[in-house]
């Protein structure tokens, strides 16, 4: 990622911190209308867990200038997520809901390098996840 995408992703996360509730209810809204099938890898309390979600990308955001830093914690999350039943190929369906809902909550400021910025972020994030789940589970 360049440095403009990295701030891209930090300014516009600064816009959905606001709503962060609002915004982890759309999401999953946009995730089970996807995928009504992945309803049945939550078993918790769907507020909470979307505090969590929201939480993480929080993080994962300010650290994306951290590699180094953040790689590792991404890759525990990502072994933590074999043991939630999810599987590689739901990581595609999770980043096109988590678009979708960043289209939903910036309105016009979801202009096409936020798109290309947040695209490469969740490619990151994802990609370490799923090596670091393979890696586990292999
Ligand atoms: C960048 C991608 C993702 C991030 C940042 C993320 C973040 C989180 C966080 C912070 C938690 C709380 C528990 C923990 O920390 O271990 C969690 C739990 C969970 N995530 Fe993810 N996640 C991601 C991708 C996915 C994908 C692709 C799925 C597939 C549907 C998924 C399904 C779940 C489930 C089922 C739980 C446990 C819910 C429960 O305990 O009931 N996540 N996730």
């Amino acid at each position: 990622m360049t440095p403009e995408q990295i701030q891209l992703c930090k300014d516009s996360w600064t816009k959905v911190e606001p709503i962060a509730d609002d915004a982890a209810a759309l999401f999953y809204n946009n995730l089970f209308e996807a995928d009504p099938s992945l309803k049945t890898l939550f078993k918790g309390d769907m507020t909470e867990q979307g505090r969590k979600l929201m939480e993480m990308i929080g993080t994962a955001v300010r650290m994306l200038d951290k590699l180094d830093q953040l790689v590792p914690v991404v890759q525990n999350l990502g072994v933590r997520h074999v043991d939630y039943g999810v599987k590689n190929e739901h990581y595609a369906t999770v980043g096109g809901a988590l678009l979708l809902t960043l289209s939903q909550g910036l309105g016009e400021d979801f202009t096409p390098e936020v798109k290309e910025a947040w695209t490469e972020a969740y490619g990151i994030l994802s990609k370490t996840m799923i090596d670091a789940a393979n890696e586990y589970a292999a």
